[in-house]
């Protein structure tokens, strides 16, 4: 059979029936926009935000910021689209698997399974980094031993550990845990904006777009932007190419709305819930962040602002130290909702993989007793853990990146795809101007992924080498459409699927 085998979308809905492989329907569209923002607002606000006007875009990183909101808003259209049509676990990966066939279904899935599981380690590492930072304003240190960046980071092994717990008890707890965290988070974002407004100095923002400038040091050899390379342009920041650098950093701190579609199966309402989950995350953080961006570049020269924790240290520069305590706290709680929302994405997108015995079959068991994959939790958690506290993950961000925008790429093109092939499935929310939008949205996240470096590039590609070993030797032969299995779930059950 055909690696490009495509899975209906009604074996799909079906399997999401099978008693020992279900996820209970409990989540609301406010936990749906909670648990988005949850998953946004991360690493990328309190770190990222200073790099990208330090390095490349000045005061102009406030469009860096709209530039990247606007490519995340096309794919989430899109991603709001399929998670409307094929409400089940697993996001991209099932999705694909529908339309494009097996062997993309699985190379998303394991791409989504970078994003997550890296992504997780990347913003656990940033965490223990605050929290060093915090305790240190209260007068207490880490032992150097255990400290972030040492041999072993025990801070961020053991928030890991103890959030995968957490998520094997069961999402609902979770999400409980996590709207106390992300209130806090949102408060601390909206102090920043609104203690920050009165430092506020025009002068900073002018010139608005800095002239643009030779490139800054790193940024040559395998640290070279790919499109940089293939046209053989002269490497350089501020400018114009200085806001588009920018907007590919300051994506990360995007990334996560996304996720919103891997509980597609624990909605109450899936196809109403799911894009107002998704575009609203979206919609909130990007205000946040511009506002965010506005004012720390209003407050100070953007030569001066720190391009790594500025927003603290912005504060601290204007003389408001007590501020900036608050910040770090806020910015510990802030990291802990995104680590744990993302250790939620890898278990459901590994579960709906395991589902299809694309992954072991065993893997992907419910418990009765939580509604959770309790296995396969704990396994992703002792790696993320793992990866976490002994490797010098923290500098990733850009696999990261990587991993998600190949992703949306994918998934943008499979929009039109399914209109074609189902014209006739019930659409919760449809892109508007398909095919034009969703080809926009792939086209930007191409470009967004040619102004990533050479390095990354070379990363991923061996990931995604091992990602195709393990296809080819384990689940082209022992996935469902492979053996011939039956979907379980399909006879004798009633479907769930909407048809206009
Ligand atoms: N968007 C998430 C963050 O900024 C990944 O931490």
């Amino acid at each position: 059979m055909s690696i490009f085998r495509t899975k209906s979308i009604e074996a799909s809905m079906a399997a999401a029936d099978e008693p020992d492989h279900q996820l209970k329907r409990r989540l609301t569209a406010l936990d749906l926009v909670v648990f988005g923002v949850g998953v946004v607002i991360g690493a990328g606000i309190f770190t990222v935000t200073g790099r990208a006007a330090h390095q490349f875009a000045g005061p102009s990183v406030v469009l860096s910021f709209i530039i990247a909101a606007t490519v995340c808003a096309l794919a989430a259209m899109c991603y709001a689209e399929f998670a409307s049509t094929v409400p089940v676990s697993g996001s991209a990966y099932t999705f694909s698997y529908a339309t494009l066939g097996e062997v993309v279904a699985w190379i998303i899935g394991w791409d989504l399974l970078l994003e997550m599981m890296l992504g997780a380690s990347v913003v656990a590492q940033g965490w223990s980094a605050y929290l060093e930072i915090l305790l240190g304003h209260l007068g207490v240190s880490i032992p150097a031993g255990i400290a972030p960046g040492s041999h072993f980071d025990a801070g961020a092994f053991v928030l890991v550990a103890l959030l995968t717990l957490l998520v094997a008890r069961g999402i609902k707890e979770s999400l409980r845990v996590n709207l106390v965290f992300v209130a806090v988070k949102v408060f601390i974002v909206l102090f920043v904006i609104v203690a920050g407004i009165s430092f506020i100095d025009p002068a900073n923002w002018s010139p608005f777009i800095p002239p643009s400038a030779p490139g800054a040091e790193g940024s040559s050899g395998i640290h070279t932007p790919v499109l940089q390379l293939i046209t053989g342009m002269t490497p350089a920041t501020f400018g114009v190419m200085g806001i588009m650098s920018g907007a590919a950093l300051v994506f990360f701190a995007y990334i996560g709305f996304d996720v919103v579609a891997t509980t597609a199966e624990e909605a109450k309402n899936p196809q109403r819930d799911l894009p107002i989950g998704i575009l609203g995350s979206l919609a909130i953080c990007t205000v946040l962040y511009v506002g965010v961006s506005l004012v720390i570049t209003g407050m100070l020269p953007y030569p001066e602002i720190n391009p790594q924790g500025a927003l603290a240290d912005a504060f601290e520069q204007v003389g408001k130290g007590g501020y900036a305590t608050l910040i770090a706290a806020g910015a510990v709680a802030g990291l802990t909702t995104v680590v744990m929302t993302l250790i939620i994405g890898t278990t459901r997108v590994s579960f709906a993989m395991s589902r299809d015995h694309l992954l072991p079959p065993g893997l992907g068991v419910t418990s009765e007793r939580t509604g959770t994959p309790v296995r396969l939790t704990m396994i992703m958690g002792g790696l993320i853990a793992l990866v976490a506290s002994l490797t010098p993950i923290g500098k990733l961000e850009e696999m990261v990146n990587i991993g998600t925008l190949s992703a949306f790429v994918l998934v943008s093109l499979a929009v039109p795809i399914l209109r074609r092939k189902r014209p006739e499935l019930k659409r919760g929310f449809r892109v508007p101007f398909s095919p034009g939008l969703p080809w926009l949205s792939a086209a930007l996240c191409t470009y967004l992924i040619l102004n990533l470096s050479v390095e990354t590039w070379i990363r991923f590609i061996v990931w995604m080498g091992v990602g195709f070993l393990i296809y080819f030797l384990y689940g082209r032969h022992h996935s469902r459409l492979a053996t011939g299995l039956p979907e379980a779930g399909i006879e004798g059950r009633p479907s769930m699927l909407d048809v206009d």
